[in-house]
């Protein structure tokens, strides 16, 4: 799958975008090792802190249908929908994503390509409870 494809995944996605309170619309497009594709868009809710950013949505569809092993991840986030600035996954969102990938998950983004283990080179994980 190209990369750059992938993004264009990642902006087809943030259409579906519900922010009506932030106005910032985000995509995520996420590849897994079979060569699938699941999108995701951030889910906004009233009650703010109940938001669901579009990564963690792409990844819970993707747990849910029994997808756990993923190559690449492309996200793209825009007020304005021009989205030729990089938008970068919150905390949050990387230590979901590094409860199923490795530090080379890579990560697409408008200014050039990731890896997880350069946002989060350190991870809470389940080697730190034992
Ligand atoms: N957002 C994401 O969807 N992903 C991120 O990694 C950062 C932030 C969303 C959450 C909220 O709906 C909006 O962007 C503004 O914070």
């Amino acid at each position: 799958m190209d990369h750059r494809e992938l993004l264009a995944q990642a902006v087809k996605a943030a259409e579906m975008s519900y922010s009506k309170y932030s106005g910032f619309s985000v995509g995520a497009a996420l590849l897994t090792t079979d060569g699938v594709i699941f999108k995701g868009c951030n889910i906004e809710n009233a009650s703010f802190s109940l938001t669901n950013c579009a990564e963690r949505t792409a990844i819970f569809k993707a747990v849910s249908e029994g997808y756990t092993s993923f190559s690449a991840i492309a996200i793209a986030g825009s007020s304005d929908r021009d989205f030729s600035k990089p938008c970068y996954p919150c905390g949050a969102c990387l230590q979901v994503l590094s409860e199923f990938c490795g530090d080379d998950l890579v990560i697409v983004l408008a200014d050039g390509e990731y890896r997880l283990s350069d946002f989060l080179p350190k991870r809470f994980g389940e080697e730190s409870m034992k």
